[in-house]
């Protein structure tokens, strides 16, 4: 029997800011309600003045096992997402093997397991080759599937029009979403090859993928969705007019969702200069008006999901020129940082980060409301950060394999404090104190 009660918190949620106590019990929130009792609880957390958070649900994780662990590892990098107040990760399939069969998924959960400082769940991804086996994928306990419309690291090529026609169909039939890399394959080689004629100056990166390639792809998935009634998640919107593209098919009613990421809200093309290889990413950081009018769609609420899509290569591979060098770096422990700075400072409502980084992310993986939610019932996972204090990202508090972030030296508002997961508190005053107690989540069927 274990028992904690936060006390005299401020605890956020989707809908509004309560101070307010939660007491949890075996691992479950039990109580939430004003002057909880602390007799017979084993130990008492004042939270006056803190905010307190549901764990954070990252719905867009790339930890690299199997087959990739010189990049990271599922121990560091389930680590570093506790650090950060990550309580549950969704993990990609763009390993080696690809999780494209019933096998592969329970053999990767197998791997996770004995690593896991989180909770994890797993999608499956989907190509030309496999998508008759989208029921198996589903029964062996994947939460949701990933499709790779264009290039990027895993190299799975991009399904046929008729697979995506299958694929949305059974996305309708099973009520499962499908997160969609939205780059459309023969844009981007056609850009990409043009940006290399003209050098090797990073910035040429953003000019191989312009946002005409976002909006063609997701333009071809709304309609196929449309006419299938499937439900596709668009992953790491990068472009303003990305966004629009998903607005637009929503208002003809297709059952559309998206997601950006932190990167695009804090970075600019500005960075390219500056940090080189290390912010290639795709789809890329861009200029112009896209950061400010993606985090003003944030603050709108506009987005339904922000994940970190956390995707750590070694030093070397991001160190190379801008085309020989992996896209992706690492954001699992700073995306909750990076948001709360954003919020703490005015720029978006406090009560977005329940909602995008850990609600909306948990309905639309069925995790919801075990995870994601501060209700009776729920998975005892609380954050709480202390918003007066100020932190400075440090190679020293990182916990990735390579302490290798753009973020890195960058001044934030708000510090994560204390970090509870099923009841145990796992990170105290900021330092790690839980063990490897992570379990695999499957979906919630009702
Ligand atoms: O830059 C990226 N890196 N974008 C992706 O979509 C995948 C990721 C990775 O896995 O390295
Ligand atoms: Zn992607």
């Amino acid at each position: 029997m274990t028992s904690i009660l936060v006390r005299n918190g401020l605890v956020i949620t989707s809908t509004g800011i309560y101070q307010i106590d939660v007491r949890i019990e075996d691992g479950l929130i039990m109580e939430i309600g004003r002057g909880l009792p602390a007799s017979g609880v084993e130990e008492v957390i004042e939270a006056r003045g803190h905010y307190v958070l549901p764990g954070i649900v990252d719905e867009h994780v790339h930890m690299r096992e199997p087959g990739l662990e010189y990049k990271d590892d599922f121990e560091h990098g389930s680590k570093a997402a506790v650090k950060g107040g990550v309580t549950t990760v969704i993990e990609h399939p763009n390993t080696i093997p690809p999780v494209d069969t019933p096998s592969r998924l329970r053999e990767k959960a197998e791997i996770l397991k004995p690593k896991a400082y989180v909770d994890f769940a797993l999608t499956g991804v989907l190509h030309d080759g496999n998508t008759h086996l989208f029921e198996d994928i589903l029964a062996e306990g994947a939460v949701g599937f990933k499709v790779f419309m264009g290039p990027t690291t895993g190299n799975i090529p991009p399904p046929s029009d008729s697979s995506l026609y299958e694929i949305l169909s059974k996305s309708a039939k099973y009520n499962t979403r499908i997160m969609f890399h939205a780059e459309d394959h023969a844009l981007v080689v056609y850009f990409t090859e043009k940006a290399r004629k003209l050098g090797e100056n990073p910035i040429l990166h953003r000019d191989a993928r312009p946002p005409v390639t976002e909006v063609y792809s997701i333009a071809k998935i709304a309609t196929i969705a449309k006419y299938t009634g499937g439900k596709p998640h668009i992953v790491h919107v990068s472009s303003i007019d990305a966004l629009e593209a998903v607005l637009n098919a929503r208002k003809l009613g297709v059952d559309i969702t998206a997601e950006t990421c932190p990167h695009y809200l804090v970075l600019g093309e500005e960075d390219y200069s500056k940090y080189g290889s290390l912010v290639k990413v795709n789809p890329p950081i861009r200029g112009g008006i896209h950061r400010e009018k993606l985090l003003e769609a944030v603050a709108k609420g506009y987005f339904d999901a922000i994940g970190s899509d956390h995707a750590p290569h070694t030093p070397e591979e991001k160190s190379k020129s801008i085309w020989e060098a992996s896209a992706g770096f690492a954001g699992v422990q700073t995306m909750l940082p990076l948001m709360l700075d954003l919020a703490i400072r005015g720029y978006i409502p406090l009560t977005n980060i329940p909602k995008l980084l850990s609600e909306n992310p948990a309905k639309l993986f069925k995790l919801w409301p075990f995870k994601g939610s501060i209700l009776p019932g729920a998975s005892g996972d609380l954050v709480i950060v202390d918003p007066n204090t100020e932190f400075v990202i440090t190679p020293e508090w990182l916990e990735y394999k390579y302490k290798i972030s753009p973020f890195i030296g960058w001044r934030l508002k708000g510090r994560v404090k204390h970090v509870v997961l099923r009841g145990s508190i796992v990170v105290r005053d900021g330092e790690l104190t839980g063990v490897k107690t992570g379990v695999w989540l499957k979906p919630i069927t009702k």
